[in-house]
């Protein structure tokens, strides 16, 4: 059995003190939004509960998909590889960009600088990237953009859609339990200036080719959507809570999910175990689902 983890949005706190030349851009709204109500929202020692119970369930890969960063301060980037770093290797460890990891223009370049090991494929390739961790392939989206002020839309383009395409067709060849990897879910309630733009292209993409599990983050929900595959197959689109959302603030309080998978193609098992914290700080299984099988 192999079991992968899943947690996004860490939004790392406390946020570095901005040089006011920092500020001279979208970042002046996003940090008097921290200043306001996000750094009450996003807890430090929230997510090292999250993180460290995480890692006491030894899984045997973590997906992280993204905002590890707020305002995309060059300081979040150097802050954001030493927790990927204490998270496990890179290796170990999948990560995608999130809108607020490429807040501003050039903040994915430095993003790309300080964490781009986590986001290669096994064969160096950079977004979207493609890992195999047998049984697993995971494929790696960004869907992370600078936008204008007010907007936290994502995008993946043409190209990427192609690339997952074509990566989808030749792993369900190779018998692999395949997960995506994205910020933006495919599917969601929220305002239209936070969604996916081409939610519907990748929609299409899944119902062509099929995966077994799509992963996402950006809502800060707990959300499982399903998505049409193949031949009147269903692909769950799992999104988890920020793993940084202090108990009792918005959204829901942090969590992450654990995924237990075994079997074969045409056979495959997959159990999904949420574990989040609770009002007195500790970190508890609040749910159990068979997902597949
Ligand atoms: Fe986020
Ligand atoms: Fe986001």
């Amino acid at each position: 059995m192999f079991t992968l983890a899943h947690l996004s949005d860490p939004h790392l706190a406390p946020l570095p003190e901005p040089r006011w030349s920092e500020l001279l851009n979208k970042r002046i709204t996003g940090y008097i939004n921290w200043r306001r109500n996000r750094r009450f929202v996003h807890a430090r020692a929230v997510l090292d509960a999250i993180a460290a119970d995480l890692k006491a369930q030894t899984p045997g890969h973590i997906a992280c998909t993204g905002d590890i960063a707020n305002i995309a301060l060059p300081a979040e980037f150097r802050h954001g590889r030493a927790w990927l770093q204490s998270l496990g290797t890179a290796q170990d460890v999948s990560l995608v960009p999130g809108n607020h990891d490429a807040y501003v223009r050039g903040a994915l370049a430095l993003a790309s600088r300080a964490w781009g090991d986590y986001m290669l494929g096994d064969r160096g390739d950079g977004l979207p990237y493609l890992r195999r961790r047998s049984p697993l392939a995971l494929i790696g989206l960004s869907t992370a953009m600078p936008t204008a002020w007010g907007l936290a839309t994502g995008r993946l383009g043409g190209e990427q859609l192609t690339a997952l395409a074509r990566m989808l067709a030749k792993l369900k060849g190779e018998g692999l339990f395949r997960v995506v990897l994205i910020h933006h879910p495919p599917v969601s309630r929220a305002k239209s200036h936070k969604l996916l733009d081409d939610a519907w292209a990748l929609k299409r993409v899944i119902a062509a080719q099929g995966a077994e599990l799509l992963l996402h983050g950006h809502d800060h929900l707990a959300m499982l959507n399903w998505l049409a595959g193949p031949d009147g197959t269903r692909v769950p689109a799992v999104g988890v809570p920020s793993a940084s959302n202090a108990p009792g603030r918005a959204r829901n309080a942090a969590a992450y999910n654990l995924y237990r998978i075994e079997g074969t193609p045409g056979a495959w098992r997959c159990e999904m175990i949420s574990r989040g914290i609770d009002a007195s700080g500790a970190v508890k299984e609040q749910r159990r689902a068979m997902l597949i099988g």
